[in-house]
């Protein structure tokens, strides 16, 4: 009989490979768990819990939504033993209940903790803190998520979050595959596509985002509403904007050696996106990596209705890139795939190809990922700047993207979820703090008018969502609506 057990527990383990090899989403999440989980745990669900970065990797945000307008976190260390109990901020909203925040301090590198929160009566699930504390990490970069209402389809927001938290769980087991752990989630904007909070509780329904730091910065869909003010109601690394925005911000965080700075680029006002930087830079001059997140793509998936716009947000984004030597741009809005040649001054200065390694590039990276819920189709293509673009992708299937950080290199590697395949990979290095970067800002004479026409275009954008969300119903006061 043993001889017989073993060439059969021998096959038996060569099916389970031989299953997970032909399909390797065999293991992703469970559909009809997360239904279940669904209708079931609706008081969990509509918390939303969700754990967002902070000035470092021993401090978190954790906020959620509750009936009751105080609450608090209880953190423990891994032999269950107290850590500390962290009150929870409240910031009321506009369905009349509140979201609660806690700031979690003082964790110390390498250990893991668990949490839990808890407001009047309900206690949340018991969820992980890891507090990392290396220098290298990895981070999956996923934009235009658009967890969707549908007036038509009672479960579209259900089924949407789900394929986050699908994508979300395949490239968690892609990055165990290539040995690293996921450490950051970063978004590129579009969470929602309505910009509402039942939305937003769907974009929260995975577990990833209670347990691994969510950066995501406000795309054009999440401000057709006021709720991402509320969702994503912290306020971190950030600066006094004369203009900015209702519902988001620009803030910024670092991680290892890398500087993430996170902006709205709904909001015009290049001048205070400068300020921002400026300050961001100056309190990290040491940090070797710069790498911003912001909406709207430049240079690609260019629609004919877009393009009268993507030149005039060239002209405005691209001198801050220059000056202040951003790596990489991390970009959505055209749900089209690619990554840029190195651009300096609007133009390409440096070819990158598929696979390229990169060393101390004279200029900016800019990439592009598609959408997670609302793949692009080709129809209303008119076609990709050439000479702007290294490696371009346009498919209807969901696309995330695996960043190694290192002190010597950023190491980008995107797959989609369906096949599996590794779809455009780059890996960009430097030799010194400063690279290729030169530091000056081509063109720089305009750039003074370009701030005070972008303010004042931003105050009459602002005008016009002020109007369009008190028509909603929502009950705004003038100066906030108008300057943020
Ligand atoms: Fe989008």
């Amino acid at each position: 009989m043993k001889k017989l057990r073993t060439p059969l527990s021998v096959l038996l383990a060569a099916l389970i490979l031989l299953s997970g090899a032909v399909c390797f989403n065999a293991s992703a999440l469970d559909k009809a768990a997360w239904d279940t989980n669904w209708a079931e745990n609706s008081a969990e669900i509509s918390a939303a819990v969700t754990m967002t970065p902070a000035s470092n990797d021993s401090d978190r945000y954790i906020s959620w939504y509750s009936a009751a307008g105080s609450g608090a976190v209880t953190v423990k260390n891994a032999d269950g033993s107290a850590f500390g109990t962290f009150d929870a901020q409240a910031v009321a909203t506009p369905q009349g209940d509140y979201r609660l925040v806690s700031y979690i301090s003082g964790l110390e590198a390498g250990k893991t903790y668990s949490y839990t929160c808890a407001s009047g009566e309900w206690t949340s699930e018991t969820y992980t803190i890891d507090a990392y504390g290396t220098d290298s990490f990895t981070a999956v970069y996923v934009s235009d998520i658009h967890v969707s209402h549908d007036d038509n389809n009672a479960d579209s927001i259900r089924d949407n979050a789900y394929t986050l938290g699908e994508t979300l769980e395949v490239a968690q087991a892609k990055a165990a595959a290539n040995g690293t752990t996921l450490e950051l989630i970063l978004s590129g904007g579009d969470q929602a596509s309505e910009g509402m909070r039942t939305e937003y509780v769907g974009v929260a329904a995975n577990s990833f985002m209670k347990s691994i730091p969510f950066a995501p910065c406000i795309g054009n869909h999440d401000r057709k509403s006021v709720d991402y003010r509320y969702f994503n109601a912290i306020q971190y690394g950030t600066v006094n904007m004369a203009v900015k925005s209702y519902v988001g911000t620009d803030y910024y965080f670092v991680k290892g050696d890398v500087l993430f700075l996170v902006m709205d680029s709904n909001n015009i006002s290049m001048g205070d996106h400068e300020k921002l930087v400026k300050k961001a830079v100056n309190e990290n001059p040491d940090v070797k990596w710069r790498v911003a997140i912001f909406h709207h793509d430049l240079y690609s998936g260019r629609k004919p209705n877009r393009e009268s716009e993507n030149k005039w947000l060239r002209l405005m984004w691209a001198p801050l890139a220059d000056k202040y030597g951003f790596d990489l741009c991390l970009l959505g809005h055209s749900h089209y795939y690619t990554i840029s040649n190195v651009l300096y001054n609007n133009e390409p200065v440096a070819t990158v190809e598929n696979n390229a390694t990169i060393t101390d590039p004279n200029g900016t990276i800019y990439m592009v990922t598609g959408s997670i819920n609302r793949p692009r189709g080709a129809e209303d293509e008119i076609g990709l700047r050439e000479s702007d673009i290294g490696h371009a992708v346009l498919t209807q299937e969901k696309i995330y993207n695996l960043i190694d950080f290192s002190e010597d290199s950023i190491v980008l590697k995107s797959y989609t979820v369906e096949s599996d395949e590794c779809i455009g990979a780059i890996t960009i290095k430097k030799t010194t703090n400063e690279g290729g970067h030169s530091y000056t800002t081509p063109a720089q004479w305009y750039y003074p008018l370009v701030k005070v026409i972008s303010a004042i275009a931003g105050i009459i954008n602002n005008i016009g969502r002020y109007y369009d969300n008190t028509q909603l119903g929502f009950d705004i006061p003038l100066f906030e609506g108008i300057f943020g």
